[in-house]
């Protein structure tokens, strides 16, 4: 997992390493891809390097149509996009390079290319530049604390492979952000009014809260319902200021789904419950008709602060924002960190603030945030707390304590 400045040399580095493992595959069947954003983009920038640096390799064939490079010992180097995933299904590879990470479609890794590695006990190597907080730093953050994976980082102020003179020169046109993202690798730069800021969120992964710091806070259980084309259901547990692990619940109709709800719910006893209006109703229904107190929130729906926030949504998630800046902590997960710090915000015409919509996340290459929004849900409405809650030593403003049942 390389992170890395832009013209490194990080296509010339990793087309080269493909082919030193095509070289001296001894398998007689050894397979290689080179995966870019776009297959035109593979064309335009690797085709080109892989056909000059094999020249020299005798018997080495070369088809212009397919982009593949076959080598006398069988093994085989083949081009791909990541706009064109097909085109990998049903493949195997021994070794796999993902250039530009950055900028593909986030399940192309988790859905094509990672089953396609098992079968022969395959490597991946991602490379690119940061953009933002999506799949390429949820890696890189998993790498750090995973013993099979290595992750490291090349800024170009520590590289010297771009002359410092130049770099003065990039810095005089680019703008501050441009540069820390472009050449210093700085994941939380490409987005100027992100709502929560990757520091705050990395914060927030580091409290070292005790039970002292929660003891007879409220607890609220917020629960993300899986939408149509998104598989992943989210039960998050907080309490005060702990936000707990989160369980993930894929592939279940309501039925199952509100029975293990029902069974979250006997176990943590929470003060409420909010769950997503969305696609919850079958849930919601079930779990009312077991006899548990469940509340419905529609995300889209008028916020409770109508004159400050456009929908309850942005709402929730601006004292999700206010929650972390009073001391809230959560489970420190890649995913959960890089979904709350990318959602951009505007003020509309009224001067209420406004959340990015889903769809633009989208857009952006970016995943539903479905814990994100599990956590956001634990702030539908105040609760007032059963437990006491006098022992947490926290000082906070009047607004946001009654969140915290305090
Ligand atoms: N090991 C090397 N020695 C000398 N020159 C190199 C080396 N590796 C790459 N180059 C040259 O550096 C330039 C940038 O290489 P490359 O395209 O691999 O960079 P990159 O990091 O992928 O750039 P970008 O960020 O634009 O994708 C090219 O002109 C390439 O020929
Ligand atoms: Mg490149």
């Amino acid at each position: 997992m390389i992170v890395a400045h832009r013209r490194l040399g990080k296509t010339v580095c990793v087309i080269n390493h493909a082919i030193m493992k095509a070289l001296t595959d001894k398998s007689g069947s050894g397979r290689y891809g080179y995966i870019a954003p776009y297959r035109s983009q593979a064309k335009s920038i690797a085709w080109d390097y892989v056909k000059h640096f094999t020249a020299g390799v005798p018997g080495r064939n070369v088809n212009e149509t397919e982009l593949t490079v076959d080598f006398p010992n069988g093994a085989r180097i083949r081009l791909f996009g990541a706009d064109n995933p097909d085109a990998m299904r049903g493949l195997y590879f021994d070794g796999v390079i993902l250039d530009e990470v950055a900028d593909m479609k986030p399940e192309v890794w988790g859905e094509i290319i990672r089953p396609a590695l098992s079968d022969r006990n395959g490597w991946a190597c991602f490379i690119g530049t940061p953009k933002g907080q999506n799949l390429f730093h949820e890696l890189y953050e998993y790498g750090l604390s995973h013993n099979s994976w290595c992750s490291v980082i090349y800024r170009a102020d520590e590289t010297g492979i771009i002359p410092a003179q130049e770099l003065e020169e990039a810095i005089a046109v680019m703008s501050a952000n441009q540069y820390r993202q472009e050449f210093l690798c700085d994941f939380s730069a490409s987005e100027d009014n992100v709502l929560i800021t990757i520091d705050m969120v990395s914060d927030a992964a580091k409290k070292g809260l005790t039970e002292a710091d929660i003891r007879g806070a409220v607890r609220v259980m917020g629960v993300d319902v899986a939408r149509f084309g998104d598989d992943r259901s989210v039960i998050c547990r907080r309490e005060g200021l702990w936000c707990h692990d989160m369980r993930i619940v894929e592939n279940a109709d309501n039925m199952t789904f509100a029975g293990i709800v029902a069974r979250e719910i006997d176990e943590f006893k929470p003060d409420g419950v909010f769950i997503d209006a969305g696609r919850g109703e079958g849930v919601i229904d079930r779990l009312r008709q077991l006899g548990y107190s469940v509340l419905e929130i529609n995300f889209g729906s008028s916020a409770s602060e109508s004159a400050r926030y456009a929908n309850k949504r942005s709402e929730m998630w601006d004292k999700v924002r206010e929650w972390i800046k009073s001391g809230g902590a959560i489970p420190n997960n890649p995913e959960l960190k890089s979904e709350l710090a990318s959602p951009t915000y505007k003020f509309d015409a009224g001067g209420r603030l406004v959340l990015e919509p889903k769809e633009k996340l989208k857009e952006r290459g970016l995943r539903s945030p479905d814990l994100a929004d599990a956590l956001a849900l634990t702030f539908a409405y105040p609760i007032r707390g059963t437990r006491g809650g006098q022992s947490v030593r926290r000082i906070m403003n009047d607004d946001m304590s009654k969140y915290f049942g305090l």
